[in-house]
């Protein structure tokens, strides 16, 4: 519904900006303006600023900006119309009808929601009335108690669905003013059914559990209603589409999750309406479920607009997962930066409701702390799939994988996804190549130690030129981290990777466990450390003026972001000399079985190479080139 600009205006300029806003932030009085910690960012010191003049908000630390129709849509979930309307409604403004139709339409629905939500408080009574009463043991009977069943307005359609029209009326007749309800009318609502043959119309839900069906702002919109103990129809029944329900947008209980969701908590989808209920009680709110279909698009979007991962519940049985996997697929055309799903498989045999009612909510708890992301579910697909012990069925592996990123239509995402598979199949197969499942470092460190040009006293075997250049290498980096060791702890993945000679190996042990032991130590603590061990030479060895001049950013004094981004520099050479030795190694590997797929996956690693190359020719070009033309053997 377009809204004329003026009533726009006047929404704006009657309602409190920093009043609607000081109800989410604490804000504090500057000037002319409020400040407060941005509700759209993590923060800890406030960038946020309310111009109540101007009738903005601006954050500067994230760049979110707009008005007070903009805030309550961003803070809400709400499109505009909805916002609009709530201040509308706030302002005590009414909101104008644009064309005839669309009043009449609006008229309409606003009378099927009036029917509807008489209808559930009609339920509702007849649930605690005399003919209830089995319904109302059978609720019991699973575990809710009063609050549980007000708080979701559960009800009790009568034996024979009683008399739909007239029960209505007399409920309504406050609103109505004693007019009669018509039957299309009733119609139109889902409530009654028309028959085949010329009977009357007759009432939808007989003899059933009622749980009213509410749409994103809480009204209700439908019904689903259960039989009760064993099925000799269908266990459950919802309402048909109407003007105000529409099953493949709707989610059992969003109205609630979605206020949950606002407040940090995640939203979680269920399968059906007694694990939506089984979930709140044990306190996740966030509890959500479609209405029988499997998820739609549309309740995904509608899932997004509130949270950026919500998880989704499976049964850990094969079917639950095979179930798990197809969501995964069909899900990866629509993912966005930001957006996606997780993935809870529960115990074998189990859904939230019977989980939580055999185990308590502690075990549903860690299922959803397990929950995977939808990357892995793809990749456990794919992997699970076939064997991967030749180089054929690797390959296949890789299409495969590839196949499935480039369904993802969002390029950033698909490049990423692309990426990550790569790396993963990477890591898998040199594991493999190692002849066992260790990890890419245990298999470094185990090439460090029967390196064979180091002697027992480290002095290297081989003098050749390059030797000296490479014992230069690893004396440079020691340099750095003995004069700077603060840097010690934050670089320690690449420590541990170095592969040093034998002598400067201990350094790197001994200034490891210097570190590890105390927090901020600084250059001369280092010195005295190694006085006091005896071991002056060998950090004299490192702290040469020949290594220093090579690498002046080693240096004793240097600002510590040149020293960083000097290390960054040299590691990542390194990791470059490792990536092209793996690419050699491939290349060969392949030369005896290639087809085109295998050179594909050749020419995908050297592409991962040829952009750590541009990233390292990016860096500053201090002299480091012998340094780095030591490494990588
Ligand atoms: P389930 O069969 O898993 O039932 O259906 P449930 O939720 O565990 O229900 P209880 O515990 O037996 O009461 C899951 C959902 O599928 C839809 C309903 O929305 C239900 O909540 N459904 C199921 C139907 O629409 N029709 C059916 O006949 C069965
Ligand atoms: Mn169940």
């Amino acid at each position: 519904m377009a809204f004329p600009p003026r009533f726009l205006d006047e929404i704006r300029a009657r309602t409190g900006l920093a009043e609607i806003i000081g109800r989410r932030v604490k804000l504090t009085r500057r000037g002319r303006e409020h400040t407060g910690l941005c509700p759209f960012h993590n923060e800890k010191t406030p960038s946020f600023t309310v111009n109540e003049e101007k009738g903005f908000f601006h954050c500067f630390g994230c760049g979110a900006h707009g008005d007070v129709i903009g805030f309550v849509m961003r803070t809400e979930g709400t499109p505009f119309p909805e916002a609009v309307g709530r201040l509308a409604a706030e302002a005590g403004l009414e909101v104008p009808v644009q064309s005839p139709e669309e009043r009449v339409r609006e008229e309409r629905r606003a009378g099927l929601t009036d029917i509807m939500e008489a209808a559930a408080d009609w339920y509702r009574a007849e649930l605690q009335a005399p003919e209830g009463r089995a319904a109302l043991d059978y609720l019991r009977q699973r575990g809710l108690d009063d609050k549980t069943i007000a708080a979701f307005r559960l009800g009790f359609a009568p034996e024979g669905g009683g008399n739909v029209k007239q029960a209505l009326e007399s409920r309504m007749s406050s609103v109505t003013g004693g007019r009669q309800i018509e039957l299309a009318t009733l119609i139109e609502a889902g409530l009654l059914r028309t028959s085949d043959d010329d009977r009357a119309p007759y009432p939808l839900f007989r003899n059933r559990v009622l749980f009213p069906i509410t749409d994103r702002r809480g009204r209700v919109v439908a019904f689903g209603g259960r039989l009760m103990g064993e099925a000799k129809a269908a266990k459950y029944i919802n309402s048909p589409d109407t003007p105000l329900f529409h099953k493949s947008r709707t989610l059992y209980n969003l109205a609630d999750a979605r206020r949950a969701a606002y407040d940090g908590e995640p939203l979680i989808v269920a399968e059906g309406y007694m694990d939506v209920i089984a979930l709140v009680r044990a306190g996740f709110r966030g509890g959500v479920a479609p209405l029988g279909t499997a998820l739609t698009e549309l309740q995904l979007a509608e899932l997004w607009r509130h949270t950026s991962e919500p998880i989704l519940c499976f049964d850990g049985d094969e079917a639950g997962r095979r179930a798990a996997a197809r969501v995964a697929v069909r899900t990866l055309p629509l993912l966005t930066p930001g957006k996606s799903l997780r993935f809870a498989l529960l115990r074998p045999g189990e859904d939230p409701d019977s989980l939580i009612a055999k185990d308590g909510k502690k075990a549903m708890q860690a299922a959803l702390d397990q929950a995977r992301p939808l990357a892995d579910v793809i990749w456990d697909l794919e992997v699970g799939l076939k064997p991967v012990d030749t180089p054929e069925q690797r390959a296949d592996l890789d299409r495969r994988l590839d196949e499935a990123a480039r369904g993802i239509a969002d390029s950033r995402v698909q490049s990423y996804y692309r990426n990550e598979f790569r790396t993963r199949l990477w890591e898998t197969f040199r594991a493999h190549r190692a002849g066992g499942r260790q990890t890419m470092r245990a298999r470094t460190a185990e090439r460090t130690s029967w390196r064979p040009n180091a002697t027992q006293d480290g002095r290297p075997v081989d003098t050749s030129k390059t030797d000296i250049a490479r014992r230069r290498g690893q004396q440079v980096v020691l340099a750095a981290l003995a004069n700077n060791p603060s840097l010690v702890s934050e670089f320690s993945d690449e420590i541990n990777l170095l592969e040093l000679d034998g002598d400067l190996d201990n350094l790197r042990r001994e200034l490891q466990n210097l570190c590890a032991g105390s927090a901020d130590l600084d250059a001369d603590d280092v010195t005295r450390h190694f006085k006091q061990s005896g071991q002056e030479q060998t950090l004299a060895g490192v702290l040469d003026a020949q290594v220093l001049l090579l690498a002046p950013f080693a240096r004793a004094g240097t600002p510590t972001d040149e020293v960083r981004a000097g290390l960054r520099h040299i590691f990542d050479l390194q990791l470059q000399a490792r990536r092209k030795a793996e690419v050699k190694t491939l290349g060969r590997e392949m030369a005896e079985t290639a087809g085109p797929a295998d050179e594909a996956r050749v020419f995908a690693f050297k592409e991962d190479v040829e952009v750590g190359e541009r990233r390292v020719a990016e860096i500053d070009d201090y002299k480091s080139g012998e340094v780095a033309a030591g490494e990588g053997s």
